[in-house]
């Protein structure tokens, strides 16, 4: 063994070097203050070792990089743990940086034979501050995807002539997109690592050569590395390692919703490291925006590598200290007035009366709160649409092979309340009226169109023919508006179906009520069955006679509310008078319906026998296709992927 040994250390000097290195002097004796380095370094590998298992499950392009980190945080054996450690320990590092710089700083280390060291220190800085600039986009998620898109689209403002070519550069091509993907990949995984690991070679080596430099080498007795500043450095790189376990369990990386190009998210924000920035160009716009971007941060490298040549008098050595003070000081200042603009709704109460009405200070005030809502919103609903995504690509139909950003454009849970919003909101109410869970509410506190909560659903067709409820706001009683704007009564409620309803329900013979009211009670079921809501499945496969009863009710061949006298049912009846109640709120009628409400198959348009014809209602088939519709179809219906069955009995 011994001599297997000496045979090693003749051909290599191994055990020499560890020596040397282990037995290094220390002048002053060890110290806490001289951990930085070390943990930067464990840091790294760290980094190194979670990145390469990262990467042999990572895949970068558009339509695969998104999906290969959600396999990666999902479905990979603790591909949390991995992707969790990588993230966090990526946002130790910077702050271990700035610990490092500091303390470097502070005790003059920087100062002769140690300036090239200090240089090599500063760019292994900014490559590091590199690799967490491309990492950000690889996930390929909306947050990384936007403020990547910012990040790159600062590079235009570089000196004369510089800016477009680099840009490019930066982007691969004209276009920011797959390209950049993978561009951003090559640096993040393949030049940026073998600089850094190239500098920090000549960095430890240098380091080495010079040996730690000790502000006061005469206070304590001289020590070794070993044991004394090994045992110190050990137990800082567990506190981090701790920190970091800590940071991935208790909050974990997150993952956004697949990157849609046509979908901007405002609320794209850098990581928290680089908000200060982010803040500082606000301040600077239009002409200015140059010296914000490229101008100040250079001069501040330029300060910053001059330090050593400064710092070799006295005052010089104190201006860097301060310099450098002030200027993390005001990067903390700049990234708490990040926060604070981005929060201010949620950190700060709206003051009704802090302002008066119609000042200037009023309504900056107001728009900051504006702001801030929006921003609050944005970031909402980005959490909503990061959890669905997850919800979808989980389910059993998977991830389609164009990518996990068409599950969301398909998804009726997450679009509809957004279409609806936008397109039908402005008439159309959409709120529970009895009893039914309100967090699906789309409330318009000024409706001019019936409420379709329910629509179709049992509950809406018995408000159909129950003579008080048709009459009511929700329903055909709605506030109407003619032409010109000005408001009038719904014609609706002098239609033929309220004149029906009360007819023959409301004025039945006493003697008849119970009975109409049976048949009621079947006609709803058959013609809510008509609708095949996912909800009601149970209900319309457990009421099958009460359907079949109906059904002969509805083509006039019981009972005494025949609907085919006006209504197309099937076969039966005739369209021109009344909308056709074939499949109704079907998704095949609801497109139809919303497509053309004026054709004649519904409610008719001013030249038809349709009495009265279309109120108001627009036809969004020039602005809609199939698909479109289709999505607010299903989302009237209830109609989309819940993953547990029974949560989808709403
Ligand atoms: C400009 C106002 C307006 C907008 C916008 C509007 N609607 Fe309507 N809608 C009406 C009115 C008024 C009615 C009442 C029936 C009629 O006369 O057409 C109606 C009826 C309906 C009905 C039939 C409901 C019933 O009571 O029988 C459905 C379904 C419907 N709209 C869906 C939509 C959808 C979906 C959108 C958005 C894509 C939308 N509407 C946008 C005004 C509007
Ligand atoms: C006297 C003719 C007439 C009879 C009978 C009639 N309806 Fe109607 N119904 C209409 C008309 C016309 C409308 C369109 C709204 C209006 O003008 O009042 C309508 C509207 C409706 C609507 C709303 C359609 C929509 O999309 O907005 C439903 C549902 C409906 N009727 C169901 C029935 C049922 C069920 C019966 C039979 C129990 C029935 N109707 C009998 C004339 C009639």
């Amino acid at each position: 063994m011994n001599s297997l040994l000496t045979w090693f250390e003749d051909r290599t000097g191994a055990r020499k070097l560890l020596h040397e290195a282990l037995y290094e002097r220390i002048p002053g004796g060890a110290r806490w203050r001289y951990v930085w380095g070390s943990t930067l370094v464990l840091a790294f590998v760290t980094q190194a070792i979670t990145g390469i298992f990262l990467w042999m499950a990572y895949s970068p392009s558009t339509q695969t990089a998104w999906e290969s980190v959600y396999y990666i945080q999902y479905e990979m054996q603790g591909g949390w743990l991995l992707r969790g450690i990588h993230h966090f320990m990526a946002q130790a590092m910077v702050v271990l940086l700035a610990i490092h710089l500091m303390q470097v700083v502070i005790d003059g280390a920087y100062r002769a034979p140690r300036e090239i060291n200090f240089w090599i220190g500063l760019l292994l800085a900014l490559i590091v501050l590199g690799l967490s600039l491309t990492g950000y986009l690889l996930p390929w998620d909306q947050k990384g995807y936007w403020a990547t898109n910012v990040a790159t689209n600062l590079s235009a403002f570089s000196p004369a002539g510089t800016g477009e070519p680099l840009q490019k550069i930066a982007v691969g091509g004209a276009d920011y997109g797959h390209h950049t993907l993978t561009r951003f990949f090559a640096m993040h995984a393949g030049v940026l690592p073998a600089a850094l690991v190239g500098l920090l070679v000549v960095h430890v080596a240098l380091f080495r050569k010079h040996g730690i430099h000790a502000t006061k080498p005469d206070a304590k007795p001289a020590t070794t590395f070993w044991p004394d500043q090994v045992l110190r450095d050990a137990v800082a790189c567990l506190a981090v390692l701790a920190v970091v376990l800590g940071l991935v369990v208790w909050k974990g990386a997150e993952l956004g919703a697949p990157a849609d190009p046509a979908s901007p998210y405002s609320a794209a924000r850098p990581e928290w490291y680089f908000l200060f920035l982010f803040q500082f160009l606000k301040y600077f716009t239009g002409s200015t925006e140059a010296i914000g971007a490229i101008y100040a941060p250079g001069l501040v490298m330029a300060v910053l590598f001059l330090m050593p040549i400064i710092g070799r008098w006295k005052l010089g050595h104190r201006f860097n200290i301060l310099f450098l003070c002030v200027l993390l000081l005001g990067a903390g200042l700049l990234t708490w007035q990040a926060l604070d603009d981005d929060y201010y709704a949620q950190w700060h109460e709206y003051e009704e009366d802090k302002y008066p009405e119609g000042s200037d200070e009023r309504k900056a005030y107001d728009a900051k709160f504006e702001a801030s809502r929006t921003y609050l919103a944005a970031v909402e609903a980005a959490h909503e649409e990061a959890e669905r995504v997850v919800e979808l690509a989980s389910s059993p139909s998977k991830i389609p092979p164009t990518g996990a950003v068409t599950l969301l454009r398909g998804d009726a849970k997450l679009r509809g309340p957004r279409l609806f919003t936008k397109h039908c909101g402005s008439c159309h109410n959409y709120q529970h009226t009895r009893g039914d869970d309100a967090s699906r509410d789309i409330v318009n506190e000024a409706p001019s169109a019936p409420n379709l909560f329910g629509f179709g659903g049992r509950d809406w067709v018995a408000g159909l023919l129950d003579p008080e409820r048709i009459i009511s706001r929700h329903n055909f009683g709605y506030q109407s508006y003619a032409e010109d704007g000005t408001p009038r009564e719904s014609p609706l409620l002098g239609g033929q179906m309220v004149g029906f309803v009360n007819d023959t329900i409301r004025d039945a013979d006493v003697a008849d009520v119970a009975e109409i009211q049976q048949e009621v009670a079947q006609v709803v079921a058959a013609l809510s069955a008509q609708a095949a809501l996912p909800a009601q499945e149970e209900l319309d496969a457990k009421d099958q006679a009460a359907i079949t009863a109906g059904l002969e009710i509805i083509r006039g061949n019981e009972g005494s509310l025949s609907c085919i006298d006006c209504h197309k049912f099937g076969d039966d009846g005739d369209l021109g008078m009344a909308p056709d109640l074939t499949g109704y709120a079907s998704r095949r009628w609801i497109i139809d319906f919303v497509r053309d409400p004026a054709h004649n198959r519904f409610y008719g348009d001013a030249e038809s026998d349709h009495d009265p014809p279309n109120d108001r209602m627009p036809a969004f088939g020039q602005q809609f296709d199939d698909k479109t519709l289709g999505l607010i179809a299903d989302w009237l219906r209830g109609d989309w992927y819940e993953p547990e069955a029974d949560e989808a009995e709403e």
